[in-house]
Parts: structure tokens; sequence; C-alpha cells
């Protein structure tokens, strides 16, 4: 196969979107890219709580939208993302305290999935709710709210749209399968998909050239094996910028590891690279002096790392 969705089929192979680049017309390779290569789409912020409900019970649908719309038009699988995360929170929010933020909370989730309903093959209900070491980030809501938060969410969300699988992200780089924060999230998730609360898990899989996990189709198997499905959410393999020879041929090999997993693991259930190509790539206002880790570069030309995927999926 030539294309990144026909090699992964039957899985899903997607990318983060911004409705922007959707529409820009003075940019058609973008649109192109996307539509010849992938098969699956993620908003990368359209939806996130900060835009969608930027006040009180006011909810702006425009951008996610767009998405939405791009994504039934070519016959994408969309992931909705995210519900519930301490992260481009809308400000309002962190003035709310106990029954006054769940309330607030169950509203937004069942707002916004119902405005979808039908439309996301998934939903990231809950992001990255765990601190490195396993303990749970102290937030708003579990500070407000306890624990029992994401319990609250999943309940809110199976309701709003029964037919979405939900989800809950995510493993880092930085976790390997014996890792404490890897431990924790599989506890959680076999909580939740004991109540029938949870469908997947997303490993978000920011990852740094030369540092993929080795292990990573091991993970993925212990989460698989405890009913959930798995699925590379958010791929980019960032490298110090400008790239060397040695480190393009070392992505291609990391790019070759993550695919060769989610191929090997029946219950992987597609792969998402955390945006198309690297001119509109968070990676270097996030990660300084880093670039260069999507699968096409700023021209979109494919690289060694697209090739070793194709070959891989
Ligand atoms: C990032 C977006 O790519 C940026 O444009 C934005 O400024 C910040 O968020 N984990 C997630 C994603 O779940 O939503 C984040 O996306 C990257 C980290």
């Amino acid at each position: 196969p030539e294309t990144l969705k026909e090699a992964a089929y039957p899985r899903y192979f997607g990318n983060s979107l911004l409705s922007g680049h959707i529409l820009n017309m003075s940019d058609p390779l973008f649109d192109f890219t996307a539509i010849t290569q992938f098969s699956a789409a993620t908003p990368e912020n359209e939806m996130k709580w900060q835009v969608i409900e930027p006040y009180q019970n006011e909810f702006n649908f425009t951008g996610g939208d767009i998405v939405a719309a791009f994504a039934m038009v070519n016959n994408y699988t969309l992931r909705g993302h995210n519900l519930v995360w301490y992260s481009q929170l809308a400000p309002w929010v962190m003035n709310l305290t106990g029954t006054e933020l769940e309330s607030a909370m169950i509203n937004h989730i069942t707002v916004v999935m119902e405005h979808y309903k039908g439309i996301p093959y998934a939903w990231d209900v809950v992001n990255e709710p765990f601190n490195d070491d396993g303990t749970y980030r102290e937030d708003i809501f579990y500070n407000e709210l306890g624990p029992g938060y994401i319990e609250t969410a999943l309940r809110t969300a199976r309701a709003a749209d029964p037919h979405a699988k939900l989800y809950i992200y995510s493993i880092d780089y930085n976790i390997e399968w014996q890792g404490v924060k890897s431990d924790a999230m599989l506890s959680l998730a076999m909580n939740m998909t004991a109540l029938g609360l949870l469908d997947g898990v997303g490993f978000e899989s920011h990852f740094i050239v030369g540092e993929t996990p080795g292990d990573i189709q091991q993970n993925m198997e212990r989460f698989t094996a405890a009913g959930v499905e798995v699925a590379v959410t958010e791929l980019d393999i960032r490298m110090p910028t400008p790239p060397t020879e040695a480190n393009i041929m070392q992505q291609a090999t990391d790019y070759s590891t993550v695919a060769t997993a989610c191929k090997a693991v029946a219950k992987c259930v597609g792969i998402t690279t955390w945006g198309i190509t690297d001119m509109y790539s968070w990676v270097p206002s996030t990660f300084p002096g880093y670039g260069y880790a999507l699968l096409f570069d700023d021209y979109y030309q494919p690289k060694p790392a697209t090739n070793a995927t194709l070959a891989a999926l």
C-alpha cells in the first residue's frame, strides 16, 4: 500500500486537525494530505473546554463542527477530544467548588456529547488524571470531588451517547510497562471496566527519538487483557533541530516500533499522529529546540519514518 490509511486498514490511521487549517485555501496540500493519507481525526483544540464552553452554559461549537463535518464528508473515524482535563479549562470553572463543580462537569459532558451524538467513534472522557509517580493529579476535579470524579464523568458520558466508546488517557513516553503510572492506569481501567464504564485507554505517545519504549506492545497487551481496547492517540517522535541523518534513521525505527506493536495487538484499534505536517506541529513551541516529529515535513514530503511506518503496518 502507498498510503498510511490503506496500510493501516482495518485499523484507522489518524491525525489531529485544526479547523483553520482545514479551511485555509492557500494551503491546499493540508486537506489533500489529510484526505489521501488518513482515515481518522482528532480535533486538536476545538472540543476542549475553554473553546467549547468558554462561559458557563454558553457553548461554541463552531470549530468542532468544522472538524466533525470534515470527518463525516471524508468518511473519517472521529475521536472526540476531550471532556474533563485540568489543562485548557475555561477560567470560570476554576472558581467553582464542590457540587457546583460537579454539576458543571456533568452539564458540560452531557451538552457536548449530545451535540455530537452518534458522530464520534470514541470520546476521551478523562484526560491525563495521573502524575508520573502514579498518584492522582491534584487538579481542581480531584481536589473538589475526590477520585470519584472519574466514575461520575464516565457514567455521565455513557448516558449521553451510549454508542460512543469511552476512553481515559494517557500513558507517556517515560512509562515502562512496569512503571507506576501505567500500573495506576491499569488498575483504574480494571475498576471502571468492571462497572461497564470504560472501553479504551489511549497511549498519547509523545516520544523523543531513540526513547520509544521497546515494551510498548507488552504494555498494550496487559491493558487489552484487562478488557479494554487501546489506541495510540497522539503520536509524534521529536528530535533536536536541525535533524541529523542518524536521528532521521532512528526516527524511522521508532515509528516502526509503534506501528509494529499496534499491528500485533488485536485490540489496538488505530494510530493517530498529533498533526500531519511539521509546519503546524505543537512540538517546536512546546519543546524548544525540538521538531521534525511527524510523518510529513514542512513541505508535506514523506520521510524515512513514513516509509518505515508503511512497511510495518
Ligand atoms: C496540545 C495542542 O496540540 C496544542 O495546540 C495546544 O496549545 C495544547 O494542547 N496532551 C493532549 C493534547 O491530550 O490535547 C495536547 O494538545 C497535547 C498533550
